[in-house]
């Protein structure tokens, strides 16, 4: 489909027969939120988390279209197993979500006390 076809830009269309892998943080609150959207769109979603109540919780909430993988995503051989897993189950990966981060502070620490000294000046 050519990129400025109106159907590009039709998020709400269904996806029938595709398949997600919802990586690190499946589980968690941005995750468990595509997760559930993919899944009202039609898909089959892989719901990954390191913590397994958590994807299987989430897993379980979508009803049998899921299925719930544990995993770190820092150890290469779990993302590995979380691919092989997913194509087990559905036969195909349509689309990779990635949901993970450290958190903490957007501004590093050194830029932030810095700018607190200046602000002190000022
Ligand atoms: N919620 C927001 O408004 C917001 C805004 C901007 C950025 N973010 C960032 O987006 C990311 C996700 O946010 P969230 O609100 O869904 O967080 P959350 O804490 O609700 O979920 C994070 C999930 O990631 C899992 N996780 C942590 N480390 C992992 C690892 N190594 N491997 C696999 N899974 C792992 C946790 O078990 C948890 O279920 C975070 O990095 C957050 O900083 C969030």
């Amino acid at each position: 489909m050519p990129w400025d076809d109106p159907g590009m830009n039709d998020f709400a269309q269904p996806l029938p027969d595709r398949s997600a892998l919802v990586i690190g943080g499946g589980g968690g609150g941005i995750g468990r939120a595509v997760s559930r959207a993919l899944a009202a769109a039609g898909a089959r979603v892989a719901v990954a988390d390191l913590d397994p109540q958590r994807a299987q919780e989430a897993a379980h909430e979508l009803g049998d279209r899921a299925v719930a993988l544990a995993g770190d995503v820092r150890r290469r051989e779990d993302v590995d197993g979380f691919v092989e897993r997913t194509v087990a189950a559905f036969g195909r990966i349509d689309c990779l979500v990635t949901v993970v981060g450290s958190g903490g502070p957007a501004t590093p620490r050194r830029r932030w006390s810095i700018s607190r000294r200046r602000s002190r000046r000022t």
